[in-house]
């Protein structure tokens, strides 16, 4: 078989905006740390352009997409700006010690946007663009603008648009379905006007922002390609505003998979897709769905009867992909209580997680302890043990231990240690039910306003000595995070996910506004060991 040759007017820029759009939406806050770590991986993945954030949004936005722009080794790094002089500044500022920027500047076209949001003119709306972009221009050669809600714009004024920002210098325009209206037919129709309509639009590259309220983000962008788009702005596991962004996964899968229909290409390392895939879903915690496209764990299982016989016959007669193009390992049982340093940090690496020091040395005795508790040591629970020491590294609040006494007869009863800031708390605490008999030890020792949102539990693999994985969502004062915690015990599953998220809140409290947690401040009937 021969290989195509790849013709550079079929290569798709692959513009990441995990970091950006992703993180923007409810409860995918990121850490500054857990945001490098996903821009180290989408960078070496072979992500063209990284949208690292928002600089004007706030300090932490700033020196986030600051410190990508310093460490990124190939990738573009690239800020949002609104068409104010300010936000252009800032993102300007903030991509600066890139070794190639980019500034992402925007502003809406719609007459809905146009009059309710911004409250002006057509005209004062096209003026702003020529202004924002010739003052990005200011700051990089690369210059991306984009029509927000561009999919319900006014025909001949999205085209007088576009034209004015290829006049003023912007080299990649974006036309986004914001609200996730459009179908396949229409965006494909809309991309192809603009680009024959527009008398200088040869001197633009043409982008895709799609997103998925009607579920065809994907369709969408890779109709948009069809059309002539080469960039598709997209997000890992699809995370994004509302519905979400076309899924990064799926838009490189499907132009590898169709390369009948779609003979287009990426910079991709498809293989690293799962691993990008957990990492954003860690972080985020975010679950992936089970049957999610390319990255659910439903997605190369085959569970009846029928599908196994012909999986087991012909791997082609139920798999469009091997597994092993989107970098899924068939699960292994190798590692057990007898398992040493060595082949756990070969197990790690093989997962593709690099941890040393201290970190390392957490790891490996948390590994050994669940190897004396559970037969059977899966990729999935290393893949979750390693997640939570990366995510509770830096933790204030660390659960120590927690003994429960359930059971027919009530009240449940929990007895709570914790290490708040290096000091050692212990409370006791009955409940309705074990959760929250344990849930109010934490409350008792670290009084907070937030509301806990979402509690769900699964298990990480089968069998009744799986990990349970939990996941908690709090909301405090508008903003709300998510964070998980696994351990064979869901009740101590269940304490590590509210603590993670608790953890999560103070970091953002002490990054946004007054701190909102008061940690340890008010304790009843506690006992200071520490
Ligand atoms: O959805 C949207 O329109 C956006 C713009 C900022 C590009 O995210
Ligand atoms: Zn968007």
């Amino acid at each position: 078989m021969t290989t195509p040759i790849k013709s550079e007017k079929d290569r798709v820029v692959i513009f990441d905006t995990t970091l950006r759009d992703g993180e923007q939406c409810p409860g995918a806050t990121m850490t500054h740390e857990e945001k490098l770590e996903v821009a180290e991986l989408l960078d070496t993945m072979g992500v063209d352009i990284i949208e690292a954030g928002f600089p004007i949004a706030s300090e932490g936005d700033f020196a986030a997409v600051n410190e990508i722009a310093r460490r990124a080794k190939t990738a573009v790094v690239c800020a949002l700006a609104r068409a104010g002089s300010q936000d252009i500044d800032r993102a300007g500022e903030a991509v600066k010690p890139a070794r190639r920027s980019r500034i992402h500047t925007f502003i809406s076209t719609s007459p809905v946007h146009m009059k309710w949001k911004l409250q002006l003119e057509p005209e004062q709306v096209y003026e702003m663009v020529i202004a924002s972009v010739t003052r990005a221009r200011g700051y990089t050669d690369d210059v991306e603008w984009s029509c927000e809600d561009g999919t319900r714009t006014e025909r001949d004024f999205l085209c007088r648009c576009v034209e004015a920002a290829i006049k003023a210098g912007a080299t990649t325009i974006n036309i986004p379905d914001t609200v996730g209206y459009a179908v396949p037919e229409e965006y494909s129709a809309l991309i192809k006007m603009v680009r024959e309509r527009v008398p200088n639009s040869d001197q633009a590259r043409f982008s895709v922002h799609c997103h998925d309220d009607l579920g065809m983000a994907v369709a969408n962008s890779l109709a948009g390609v069809r059309a002539g788009a080469r960039q598709i702005e997209c997000t890992v596991n699809g995370i994004g505003e509302r519905a979400g962004n076309a899924a990064l996964e799926e838009a490189v899968m499907a132009m590898r998979v169709r390369q009948d229909l779609l003979p287009y290409w990426t910079g991709i390392d498809a293989t690293m897709l799962t691993r990008a895939s957990k990492l954003v879903a860690a972080v985020t915690s975010f679950p992936v769905q089970y049957n999610k496209a390319i990255v659910g764990r439903n997605a190369f299982a085959h569970e009846s009867g029928i599908h196994q016989d012909g999986m087991l016959k012909h791997a082609q007669t139920y798999e469009i992909m091997m597994p092993a193009d989107v970098g899924v390992k068939q699960t292994s049982l190798v590692m057990g209580k007898h398992s040493g340093r060595h082949a756990f940090v070969h197990k790690l690496e093989e997962l593709g997680y690099h941890l040393a020091g201290n970190q390392l040395e957490d790891a490996f005795v948390r590994f050994k302890a669940l190897a004396d508790r559970k037969k059977h040591v899966y990729d999935e629970d290393i893949e979750a043990l390693v997640d939570e020491e990366i995510a509770t590294a830096q933790d204030r609040i660390k659960l120590v231990s927690l003994s429960v006494i359930a059971g027919t007869h009530g009240p449940q009863r929990a007895t709570m240690k914790l290490d708040i800031d290096g000091k050692a708390r212990i409370e006791e605490c009955e409940g309705n039910g074990p959760v929250d008999a344990t849930f109010n030890c934490i409350k008792a020792m670290v009084p907070h306003a937030a509301v806990l949102e979402l509690y769900q539990v699964h298990a990480v693999t089968e069998g009744t000595d799986a990990q349970a994985e939990v996941s908690v969502r709090l909301a405090e004062n508008g903003r709300a995070v998510t964070a998980k915690g696994a351990d064979p015990d869901t009740l101590v599953a269940s304490a590590k996910a509210y603590l993670a998220a608790l953890n999560k809140l103070t970091v953002k409290s002490r990054r946004g506004q007054a701190e909102a947690l008061v940690v340890g401040e008010r304790r009843i009937h506690s006992t200071d060991v520490g």
